[in-house]
């Protein structure tokens, strides 16, 4: 069935122009790593590239129009830890192209004042399990328009970065805090990463709250081994890993810990505990034999049906800790007058994945679930009740577990991207190759074609296009061709009677315009003469008449020099004549008409004759008179 799907999809790919190569279909080669852990492709019109995924399972069910896959691929065999977008055939639509913002983290849509933004966070993300870097947000033509920090010395950390819907952002710090790791083995006076998380107004970057574990959470929490450190404040022991914070309709907080594997329920003003969920402090009776509450080594907490469900992302393994056969999402149902919870359902992966840290559980406005598995490259969508859609590899399966490839959170949003750069289109021998960095909303590009085009405000092209053509001068563009819109790359394909110039115009799905690529030429060799003199020259005889041309501007040139040697010689000669008469200016009478015509006449002889010989008795004779 799915060679089947791969030959169909591939058939009607060379029919509509995507130039892309076509992902994987559930190819056990891709998974042994035969094609190597990050499997990439490049592209004609840009530089930048594309991971190659592998599809092991699709489903219509997935395919929300208009919703994208956010993720940031990076490790040991990714060459750029950027932010990236993909569609749900696992096809390219945005990466952030060069600029460096460090590794990146947590790419997501978030909106502020109406407006939707790309977020993400970027920096450092070798302190120590942690991150110390920036928050960014683009706007809808991927313009960076804002970095924020964290407030305090420490720079903000890279596991959470929320918008509340109050204009706020909710971001998670690791300071650093002296706490007794006796409990641990460790030392009594020993230092901590203590997790925090502040609330900043986005606005103004001030900070409206913060909460800090050591203040609540001791060594006692904690299952994370303790192996020694801690000693001192330059290397903290990091005993609670905070990982999400998110914010709730009564203003409480509801943080996730690593290593303390607890979801607890906080106070948006005192800062106290309300209740804990999981860990050794659980206030819960568990109604399902213990599986509502054994998750351990969990990321990404969140609230949903007015509080009385949470969803986790559960590990079950840390670095050489893999206590569970699997990873699951889940979906547990509490009641916080009972103080009950309850197992609703487990979403887990054909692969059975076992991933070892990061992750993210989201559930859809649909009720679908993505679950993206951190460490290992791998993102999965469940229908509600946990049956697995869609299934993406986009890395070798034997590369999970190594940190080749790993994506801390994949997220799914719809998003509207309007680049503020034009498509880019490269011509090469009978083809056009377009593509659009971010654009979502092109349907159909257009092939169109022109003898002329503005360069830099001068006209270059067919003059005798020109004629004829009535209003103002400007470039006239014939469509040549209509090709939909596959993939990221496009193709398309003109005969030999094209004009000399092409570009390519977006079309959105109702037929308008979006924008126009720059030109590009169809035949190279007339270009420069082209456009240096403002007309065209015959193809079929073009190259002896710039080859003329440039031979004739040599010519000029080396007359042009000889000509300023030669007048700045007789400038030096005139200096040496004067300098002479002021030596016997005794009877030096002014030089008149006729004696400068003898003079020039005389530079004349000098200049053919040089002044070697008797040259200088014979300027003295002439001038002495
Ligand atoms: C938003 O602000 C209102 C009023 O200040 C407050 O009651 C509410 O809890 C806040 N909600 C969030 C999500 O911060
Ligand atoms: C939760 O458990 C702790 C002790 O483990 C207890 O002190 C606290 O009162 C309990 N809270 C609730 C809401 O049950």
């Amino acid at each position: 069935m799915f060679s089947m799907f791969s030959l169909l999809s591939l058939l009607a790919l060379s029919i509509l122009g995507q130039a892309d190569l076509i992902p994987f279909i559930a190819d056990k080669g891709y998974d042994a790593g035969e094609y190597g852990a990050y499997p990439m492709q490049e592209f004609k019109s840009t530089r930048i590239r594309a991971p190659r995924v592998n599809i092991m399972a699709s489903s219509p069910r997935c395919d929300d129009d208009g919703q994208y896959i956010f993720l940031n691929p990076r490790g040991r065999a990714v060459p750029e830890a950027n932010p990236m977008i993909l569609d749900s055939a696992g096809n390219l639509v945005w990466t952030l192209d060069g600029k460096n913002h460090g590794e990146t983290y947590n790419l997501g849509v978030q909106e502020y004042k109406g407006e939707q933004y790309l977020t993400f966070w970027g920096g450092n993300d070798a302190v120590g399990g942690h991150g110390q870097g920036k928050y960014y947000m683009f706007d809808s033509h991927y313009n960076q328009i804002r970095e924020l920090s964290s407030v305090g010395s420490i720079d903000g950390d890279l596991h959470e970065f929320y918008f509340t819907d109050n204009g706020t952002a909710i971001l998670s710090v690791y300071e650093i805090s002296q706490l007794d790791l006796s409990p641990l083995g460790g030392p009594e006076n020993g230092w901590v990463w203590d997790g925090s998380f502040q609330e900043i107004d986005l606005e103004t970057g001030e900070l409206l709250f913060q909460w800090k574990s050591s203040s609540h959470y001791t060594a006692e929490d904690c299952y994370h081994k303790y192996t020694g450190g801690g000693t001192s404040p330059s290397g903290p022991f990091d005993y609670y890993h905070i990982n999400s914070v998110k914010k709730d309709e009564k203003g409480n907080y509801l943080v996730s810990a690593r290593y303390t594997h607890t979801i607890t329920y906080i106070d948006g003003r005192s800062g106290e505990v309300l209740w804990q969920l999981g860990g050794k402090r659980n206030n819960f009776t568990d109604l399902s034999e213990g599986r509502a509450t054994d998750f351990r080594w969990q990321h990404d907490a969140q609230f949903h049906e007015d509080g009385t469900v949470i969803t986790v992302f559960d590990n079950g393994a840390e670095a050489g800790l893999f206590e569970s056969e699997f990873s699951r999402g889940m979906r547990i149902r509490i009641d916080t007058d009972a103080m009950t919870a309850q197992l609703d359902t487990e979403y887990v992966n054909p692969q059975h994945t076992l991933s070892s840290s990061q992750g993210s559980m989201q559930v859809m406005e649909n009720g679908n679930v993505l679950v993206g598995f951190g460490y290992d490259a791998v993102y999965t969508e469940f229908s509600p009740n946990g049956v697995a859609l869609c299934d993406v590899h986009f890395a070798a399966q034997s590369s999970w577990e190594t940190g080749d490839v790993q994506s801390y959170r994949v997220h799914k949003h719809a998003w509207v991207g309007r680049p503020a750069s034009k498509p880019d289109l490269v011509v090469e021998g009978s083809s056009a190759y377009v593509s659009w960095n971010g654009a979502t909303e092109v349907h159909r590009w257009v092939l169109e074609e022109s003898d002329y085009v503005q360069i830099d405000g001068a006209l270059a092209g067919d003059a005798a296009s020109v004629k004829g053509f009535e209003g103002e001068v400007g470039e006239a563009w014939y469509p040549v061709q209509t090709v939909e819109k596959v993939g990221f790359e496009t193709e398309l394909r003109f005969g030999v009677e094209v004009k000399k110039y092409v570009r390519v115009v977006a079309l959105d799905k109702d037929g308008r315009v979006l924008a126009a690529s720059m030109p590009g030429t169809t035949r190279l060799d007339v270009d420069v003469a082209g456009i240096y003199f403002g007309f065209r020259i015959q193809d079929s005889d073009s190259t002896p008449l710039v080859i003329l041309i440039c031979l004739g501007t040599l010519a000029t040139a080396i007359l042009g020099v000889v000509y300023a040697g030669l007048a700045y010689r007789r400038k030096l000669d005139r200096v040496a004549y004067q300098k002479l008469l002021a030596d016997e200016a005794d009877d030096v009478v002014e030089v008149g008409d006729e004696e400068q015509r003898l003079l020039d006449r005389r530079l004349y002889a000098v200049e053919e004759g040089g002044l070697s010989g008797d040259g200088s008795g014979a300027q003295r004779g002439f001038a002495a008179r």
